[in-house]
């Protein structure tokens, strides 16, 4: 399975003392895109949970859905 993912960040975040979890005391840097919070966790990887292995998704206005076809600038 995969994600398309949209971006907007142009450079780093730098993480400061005040990101740990005062609960955890760790850092989750999210790594499934979905995040509210990203850089960090948030929880919203569990929407993944289902997805199937060989299909691209698309997480847009709360909803999902499977791309049928993914177009690239060499095709
Ligand atoms: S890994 Fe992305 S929200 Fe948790």
């Amino acid at each position: 399975m995969g994600r398309l993912i949209e971006l907007e960040a142009t450079g780093p975040r730098k993480l400061e003392p005040d990101d740990i979890d005062d609960e955890k005391g760790d850092v989750a840097v999210c790594q499934c895109g979905l995040s509210d919070s990203f850089p960090f966790c948030d929880g919203s990887h569990r929407r993944t949970r289902d997805e199937a292995d060989g299909e691209i998704y698309v997480y847009e206005d709360g909803e999902r859905r499977v791309l049928e076809e993914l177009e690239t600038a060499d095709e």
